[in-house]
């Protein structure tokens, strides 16, 4: 028997791997959909609220446009137009608007808050980004892998920090059988708890501290900033723990580059490399808006 559709998207596992399948079916169609011209509005009077407290450039302008198209609406809540972070708690915020949108995107600091979210919401709840997981990326990042190698019989090395684009990413690896090597620093791995999560679903990833050993053979290097939203104060350390894992032409034979972005040219990555032919980080942004359209079809069972 089918399993339900979840009612929160925290995690890329909140999908069953059918699930995921499903909503990368229906992302790729939206797309081609898009790009015929033909109408597909899905969400007609629905509203999406989007609560922001870091920055954004594609999460939120995705997922406005995503709504438009579909035929809906989307609200932007930043951290200085809400009671949210103003001594407004979670649960009521989650409660209030539930009474107004169809469904609630959040990007967030503590990952509790979305969880605590997804709690008191009645409509479906989808993270915009934690500082433990962005598994809309992976979805747009899974799209993205399929599309260029028809399939996912692919190896990707991941190449520095073991961050929230990293977790999300390791979790839809195990999912979609891709071959995964992660390389950090010392101190810097993908949480246990991930590598648990991951190894449950199918393949916890080869981990090691050495970039070149994972760029070995790898079809596809995946990398991303060092220094994350909410941990600026961090910056010297990271960028001397972070020394040797620049994904640079020096590193790569001929492998694709993947970049969640924003990317910081000089520091993870080289202006040469993010500007190179085998660069894919631009349809890894476009189809953040595809699989996004997707996943909130999916949520809202259309
Ligand atoms: N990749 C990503 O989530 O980008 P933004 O921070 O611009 O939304
Ligand atoms: N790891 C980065 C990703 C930005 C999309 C951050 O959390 O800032």
């Amino acid at each position: 028997t089918a399993a339900e559709r979840p009612d929160a998207f925290l995690d890329v596992d909140d999908l069953t791997r059918q699930q995921l399948h499903e909503v990368l079916t229906r992302a790729t169609d939206l797309k081609e959909r898009q790009r015929r011209g033909k109408r597909h509005a899905l969400l007609e009077d629905e509203t999406l609220g989007m609560i922001f407290e870091k920055p954004s450039t594609r999460t939120r302008v995705s997922f406005e446009t995503g709504m438009t198209q579909l035929g809906g609406h989307a609200v932007f809540l930043g951290p200085d137009d809400i009671h949210l972070g103003h001594g407004e708690p979670v649960k009521d915020t989650a409660r209030a608007l539930s009474r107004y949108v169809d469904a609630i995107m959040a990007r967030t600091f503590d990952h509790s808050d979305v969880v605590e979210l997804a709690e008191y919401a009645d409509v479906p709840v989808v993270n915009g980004l934690t500082d433990d997981a962005h598994p809309c990326q992976t979805l747009a990042d899974l799209l993205t892998i399929h599309e260029r190698f028809d399939g996912f019989d692919v190896d990707v090395a991941w190449v520095g920090d073991g961050n929230n684009v990293c977790q999300s990413f390791v979790l839809g690896a195990a999912m979609t059988d891709i071959d995964l090597t992660v390389a950090t620093p010392e101190g810097y791995e993908v949480s246990e708890e991930h590598m648990a999560r991951a190894a449950e679903l199918g393949t916890a990833p080869e981990t090691t501290h050495d970039p070149e050993a994972a760029v070995d053979g790898a079809d596809v290097v995946y990398t991303d900033v060092w220094v994350s939203m909410g941990q600026e104060g961090r910056r010297a350390t990271k960028l001397e723990d972070f020394d040797g894992f620049q994904v640079s032409t020096a590193l790569l034979d001929d492998q694709y580059v993947m970049h969640c972005l924003p990317a910081h040219r000089g520091e993870e990555i080289t202006d040469a490399v993010l500007e190179s032919e085998g660069s894919i980080v631009w349809d890894q942004a476009e189809n953040r808006l595809h699989a996004q359209k997707g996943l909130l079809a999916y949520l809202r069972g259309v």
